[in-house]
């Protein structure tokens, strides 16, 4: 009776270690890292600062082209409403979607668009 305790107790412990790593902290942090790096130099997530990209605050459940940046091309006028589909459709090829012609980056891995998304879920 007591071994089994402690096999349970044991076996619960190792679970919590396992699973550490792996819970959403850990990825908010690879997220604000990757986009750091990838969309940094052009976007910023505050709002009202425009970089050579516009601001990315407030991105989801926004629509295309509507801050106050003056270079967009195929996004203003457009009737996009930015959410994780067509903002994955658009990282992975900009120019291809709707005309975004002065984006010039693609970001081809699907796994990096996963993190990047859900951390741009985090401008307000
Ligand atoms: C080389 C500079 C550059 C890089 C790097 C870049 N962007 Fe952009 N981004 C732009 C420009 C310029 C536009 C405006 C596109 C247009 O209208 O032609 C834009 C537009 C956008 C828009 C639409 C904004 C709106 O107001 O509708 C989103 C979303 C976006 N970028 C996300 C990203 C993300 C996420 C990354 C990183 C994976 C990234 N961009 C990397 C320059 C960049």
């Amino acid at each position: 009776m007591k071994n089994l305790l402690l096999t349970t107790v044991l076996g619960a412990f190792a679970m919590a270690l396992i699973t550490t790593p792996t819970t959403s902290s850990a990825s908010t942090e690879d997220g604000a890292k990757l986009f750091k790096k990838r969309c940094g130099a052009c976007h910023s997530s505050e709002a009202g600062k425009n970089k050579n990209g516009p601001s990315l605050a407030g991105m989801i459940g926004r629509r295309a082209g509507t801050t106050d940046f003056t270079k967009y091309t195929g996004l203003k006028g457009s009737d996009v409403v930015w959410d994780e589909e067509n903002l994955d459709k658009f990282l992975a090829n900009p120019k291809k979607f709707v005309g975004a012609k002065t984006m010039a980056y693609k970001l081809k891995k699907e796994s990096e668009r996963k993190i990047i998304i859900e951390h741009l879920k985090t401008f307000k």
